[in-house]
Parts: structure tokens; sequence; C-alpha cells
């Protein structure tokens, strides 16, 4: 006699097995990294010391500061030697004879500017959110935070690796280099290794260094040992080698120089995958010349996700990205730049959290 409350048991047990997700080859690669983009910047202004100490507690793997120079030169973390987006120099009467115009990588440029200003008078200035209608709730936060220099982000690092037991890592990247250089008189180069050489920093820590530019990495592998990540972007070409491009240097036969100073690319993730999320050959011709593959920049808002993944609530709403995230990781990326390392440490797209229906990895 069949035992039908039997077999619908038997049944719903061999459903919910058959439901139950597969662990993703991609998900076992314990050398994949989370990179905290100017910090926990989709929670926190960016580049500044609570930025990086909240992504770093939410789990990122490394932080990354992008540095510009100060008049006395000291090397301080800021997106752009121009201060206005970020901090409140703009609204400071005493330096309203600092505003400026300066023709910087083939464009002038209007405001203030960290390399007019000693590291004494950047620090009376106060960071703000640079894109606070998509992130208000991160403006509430501005005037608190101070322009960090590389020496205090190195010792908030050391702070909480001993608070934390985990290796942290870094990965700046130099700004505008040869402008600096050029125009200012500012060897950034120098400047960062013999910075990192006096805080003891060696290339057996988990340092990165970046740039968009050639001649600095060049420079960076004749006279050092760090890992070294050459910056790739979707138009253009880097500001120091007149005639090259990003699309030149995306090549295969780009790409086998770049393998010859620097051991990754930085790359923008347009370039790494097609409309529909599939993978473009970039990743592949990359690995085949040996470099690591780096993909920036994921955000969860609309404002930065391809069309078809926003969801309603306009560029400020969370939009799908776990679909890009796991198209990253297919196409095998070794390390993600991202604004959110609170969502991105957590897999996103592995676990089904009911939304963005049908951009579960199973499918
Ligand atoms: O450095 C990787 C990525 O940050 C490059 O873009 O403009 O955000 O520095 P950007
Ligand atoms: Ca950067």
């Amino acid at each position: 006699m069949l035992d039908w409350r039997l077999l619908l048991a038997v049944m719903a047990v061999a459903v919910a097995v058959l439901a139950l997700p597969m662990a993703p080859a991609w998900s076992q690669d314990s050398d994949f990294i989370v990179i905290a983009h100017r910090g926990a910047s989709g929670e926190r202004p960016e580049h500044t010391l609570a930025a990086y100490e909240l992504a770093i507690d939410q789990g990122a793997d490394y932080i990354e500061p992008d540095l510009v120079v100060t008049k006395d030169g000291v090397l301080v973390a800021r997106h752009e030697n121009e201060l206005s987006d970020t901090t409140d120099v703009a609204s400071r009467e005493e330096f309203a004879d600092r505003n400026r115009t300066k023709f910087i990588d083939g464009r002038n440029v209007a405001g203030w500017f960290a390399e007019d200003f000693t590291l004494a008078e950047l620090r009376t200035l106060r960071a703000k959110e640079r894109i606070p209608t998509i992130r208000p709730q991160n403006a509430r936060y501005d005037g608190l935070y101070q322009v960090p220099t590389l020496e205090e982000i190195v010792k908030l690092v050391r702070a909480k690796e001993a608070e934390t037991g985990r290796r942290i890592g870094l990965y700046p990247e130099l700004k505008h280099p040869e402008f600096l250089l050029q125009a200012e008189g500012f060897d950034t180069v120098d400047l960062l290794l013999l910075e990192l050489k006096r805080l003891g920093i060696t290339a057996e820590d988990p340092v990165f260094i970046q740039s968009f530019e050639i001649e600095p990495l060049r420079r960076l592998n004749q006279r050092s040992e760090f890992r070294l990540v050459q910056l790739i972007n979707v138009d253009g070409g880097p500001a120091d080698v007149l005639g090259m491009t990003y699309a030149d240097m995306a090549t295969p036969s780009g790409l086998a120089d770049i393998a010859t100073y620097a051991d990754g690319v930085g790359v923008n993730m347009r370039l790494l995958l097609n409309d529909d999320l599939t993978a473009t050959a970039m990743a592949d011709d990359a690995r085949q010349a040996g470099l690591l593959v780096h993909a920036w920049t994921l955000r969860k808002e609309n404002a930065f996700l391809p069309p078809d993944r926003h969801r309603p609530g306009g560029d400020a709403a969370e939009g799908c990205y776990n679909k890009v995230y796991v198209a990253l990781r297919k196409v095998g990326v070794d390390g993600i730049f991202t604004d959110n390392p609170r969502e991105i440490v957590e897999e996103p797209g592995k676990v089904w959290n009911g939304w963005c229906a049908g951009e579960f990895w199973k499918d």
C-alpha cells in the first residue's frame, strides 16, 4: 500500500535539495580580493579615515587611497588635486585668492588645488560628499572629517590589523603624476617610495601601486619590487604618452607590453563585459600576458549600472548589482574595486535574497 504522505514528503525533500544552490567555482577562489574604492565610499564621504575604517570593518581586503600632494610635499588622499568637489574649500573666504585655472591632462580645470596648500592649511578644510544627490545619507557626515595623509592611512591600517588580526592591503593610486612633475615640480614617484620606506612598508606587504600613466609605473618597476597595476579606461589614453590610447593598450600586444613593467591591469569593467554581461576577450588576453585583472568600479546604485539592471526608484535606488558582480566573477577577475565592500564581501548572487529575480547566480 503506497503511503502518499511519505511519497509527498520525499518529493518535497527532493525539490528542496534540487533548489539548493551549488557553490559556483568562482566562489572557491581564495585569492580573489575586494578593494574598497576610496574607502566604503557608498556609505561615507570618500577618502576619509572614516570611509577607510568602515571598509575594513566590512571585510575589504584592500583600501584604495588616490594620492595627490601638498605644497610642502606631503602625500594626501583625494581623488583629484582639485579640492572643491570633496571639501568645503570653495566656501572658505581665507582661501578665495587661491582659486586657479590649470591645464591638466589636456583640459582646463578651475578651482583650488592641493599642491597650492600647505598641509597645515589643507588640514583646516573639511571633507564632504562628492555626489550628495545620489548619496544624501553620506552628506550627513559633511564637515566631520579632514583630508588624511598617507601616513595616517598607514597608521589606521596597522591599528585595524592589530584589532582584527587580519592583513589589510594598501592600493594607492598616483593621480596626475606627469602634470605634478612637469607643471608643479613634484615627483610623486619619488615621494611615494620615500614615504613607504619611511613608514616601513616593503614589497613583502600587501601593496599594489596603480596609475593611469605609463612612465611612473615603468620607473616604479625599475626602482622597487612593489606590485604594479596599469589602469585602463574605455576612452582616451595615458596623459604621459602622446598618441597612445587605452584601446591600443587593451590589445594582446598592448597587454604583453604592460606585462614588461606591471603585474596587473585595473580595467574599467565595461571593457570586460559586453552589454549582455557576457565576457569580452580582454580578461583572457590579459591572463595570457600573465597579468592579474582587477575590475572597477562596482557600485550598487542604478546610476552606475547598465540600464537593463536598474530597479525602480531613480538614480539613487539600488539596482541589480548582483548580476554584474556574478558576471565579473564568471569572467575570472582577480579583484573588484567597489564603493560597497559590505555587499561585495557577502558575494551578492550567491545567496538568494528575493530581489532582482532571475538574477540568481544559478540561472
Ligand atoms: O583606480 C581604480 C579606479 O579608482 C580608477 O578610477 O577615477 O575612481 O580613480 P578612479
Ligand atoms: Ca582610483
